[in-house]
């Protein structure tokens, strides 16, 4: 499948990221938010990451204007009419997926896939009673979207055959490596690396090291490109809460309990890069940019 104009509903971490793969895919690129505050953040974002590209001499500013051109800016569902693909990246609550694809059903043509970047929720409920439940089709991204490489695909109970194969079409059109699962809570990913994070935060709080030195182990000792305390800070402290508690009430399995730590931090403001400050500190240059 090799759609020509597709669609992203929320351009926060995730939707500016999956935004990026479909303009680098050379895509007419629908991006929507839900206020014009929240769509100059998502584009910023978006912006800041080709600039940076030109900036690492990977792209000339010639070609990062050319991907800026196919974005399409909206704050009105109804622009999304005559996209092939809506991927949602809005916030992880099955009630508010649900909604927004009861009423995307009411506006898209009939052929538009929906497509979920839940990281926990059951993709038979997002697409529940929304009118194209066979169209319905859970593709999880990594963070960040546009370097990591792998898609987690899974269909709900009533996901039809067409739209998988589609799905895993578009996702190699994004050039992007497809696992499929089982939909079921936290998908492999985060069924594997939620417990592992929260054993990380548990380590720290009992004192036996410092995140500086969890991180080194992580990346020395075992060969991780990236330490658990900086990918938290990346994915945010925030949705990190949110995908541990949503993971825990549907497994009942105290490792995936965020410790208190968690919640502490977020009171506090420190959700990680996104506020400038989480178990590291940073400066305000773009999203994507290393610890
Ligand atoms: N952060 C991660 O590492 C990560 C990784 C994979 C998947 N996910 C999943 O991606 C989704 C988004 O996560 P995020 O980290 O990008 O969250 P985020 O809070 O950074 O962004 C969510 C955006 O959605 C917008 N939004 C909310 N409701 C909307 C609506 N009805 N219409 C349009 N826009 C709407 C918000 O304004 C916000 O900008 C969640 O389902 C999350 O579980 C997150």
């Amino acid at each position: 499948m090799e759609p020509k104009k597709v669609g992203v509903v929320g351009c926060g971490t995730m939707g500016a990221g999956i935004a990026i793969c479909m303009l680098q895919s050379g895509m007419d690129t629908v991006v929507c938010e839900t206020s014009a505050e929240n769509l100059e953040n998502g584009l910023n974002r978006i912006s800041a990451f080709f600039e940076g590209s030109v900036k690492r001499g990977k792209m000339t500013p010639q070609q990062k204007q050319e991907r800026l051109n196919l974005i399409q800016e909206t704050t009105d569902l109804q622009d999304l009419v005559d996209c092939d693909v809506i991927v949602e990246a809005i916030f992880e609550d099955v009630r508010i997926k649900n909604n927004l694809f009861r009423e995307l059903n009411t506006i898209c043509n009939h052929n538009t896939i929906f497509v979920s970047n839940t990281s926990t929720l059951s993709i038979t409920s997002i697409a529940s009673g929304c009118g194209r439940q066979d169209r319905v089709i859970g593709i999880h991204f990594c963070n960040p979207a546009p370097l990591m490489k792998l898609v987690e695909i899974s269909h709900g109970l009533e996901t039809s055959d067409d739209t998988y194969n589609k799905a895993v079409e578009f996702s190699e059109y994004l050039k992007k490596k497809v696992v499929t699962t089982k939909d079921t809570p936290g998908f492999i990913l985060n069924l594997l690396l939620v417990p592992f994070e929260n054993d990380c935060i548990r380590a720290l709080e009992q004192g036996i090291a410092t995140v500086e030195d969890i991180d080194l182990v992580l990346k020395h000792g075992l060969g991780y490109p990236m330490g658990t305390f900086e990918l938290l800070d990346n994915v945010g402290l925030d949705i990190h809460y949110a995908v541990s508690m949503s993971l825990y009430n549907e497994l009942k399995d105290k490792r995936f309990a965020p410790p208190p730590l968690v919640k502490k931090m977020i009171d506090a403001g420190h959700l990680g890069k996104k506020t400038g400050k989480g178990f590291y500190e940073y400066n305000k240059t773009g999203m994507f940019g290393a610890v």
